[in-house]
């Protein structure tokens, strides 16, 4: 099941709940003003992606992938309408596998208030409860110890280093594969 702008609350008054087309401006300011903070962690990002164009694009082909039920994007919008963070599944696989990928990253100036934290662990509640996944998967870069930390605070197992896994910042690069098994039940049907 698509879970539909579930809204949650997390630390500081910040909401998480589901991207929607209106939000391609707010994603814009957030990716503007957190450009030094996740180039170390992300793919070189193109130009376009710090535009409203840009991002209003790359919300719609996201926004499909969810209506596809393969891909589900949240926000973390602080009180003042902000977008300080976001949180997505990706590459949701039912049948016997019940899997997905898990990505996030929270805003510099709320960094250290457990906002990543509170945000993994509501996803992985949605994942089991709505979604009827039963393993998420993230990787780290093997020097990202607060995501680590997260990951592990998170109930996640290291699963191993996969040598050149993503191109992150310009180059291949080791990750830490973590996995979370979220239920032992069947797959539904
Ligand atoms: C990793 C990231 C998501 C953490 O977000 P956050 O909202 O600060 O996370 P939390 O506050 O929930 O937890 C951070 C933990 O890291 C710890 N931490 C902070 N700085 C640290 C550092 N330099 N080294 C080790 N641990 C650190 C915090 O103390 C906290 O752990 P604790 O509660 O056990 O003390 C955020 O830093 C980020 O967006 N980074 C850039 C993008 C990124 O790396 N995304 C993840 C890709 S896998």
């Amino acid at each position: 099941m698509k879970p539909d702008r579930l809204i949650a609350g997390l630390p500081g008054g910040v909401v998480l709940r589901t991207a929607s087309p209106g939000d391609a401006g707010a994603l814009c300011a957030a990716y503007v003003a957190n450009r030094e903070h996740l180039a170390p962690w992300e793919p070189r990002r193109p130009d376009d992606f710090f535009t409203v164009e840009g991002q209003a694009h790359r919300l719609g082909e996201r926004l499909r992938e969810y209506e596809g039920g393969r891909l589900v994007p949240w926000l973390l919008e602080a009180d003042d309408g902000r977008v300080v963070g976001t949180i997505t599944l990706s590459g949701i696989v039912l049948g016997p596998f019940c899997s997905a990928y898990l990505g996030y990253w929270t805003d510099a100036d709320h960094q250290g208030r457990g906002l990543a934290t509170a945000a993994v662990r509501e996803v992985c509640g949605i994942a089991a409860r709505e979604m009827g996944l039963h393993r998420v998967e993230a990787g780290t870069l093997t020097d990202n110890v607060r995501s680590q930390r997260v990951l592990e605070r998170c109930g996640f197992e290291l699963i191993g280093t996969a040598p050149r896994y993503l191109h992150i910042d310009g180059a291949w690069r080791d990750h830490r594969l973590f996995q979370r098994i979220l239920h032992e039940g069947p797959p539904r049907p």
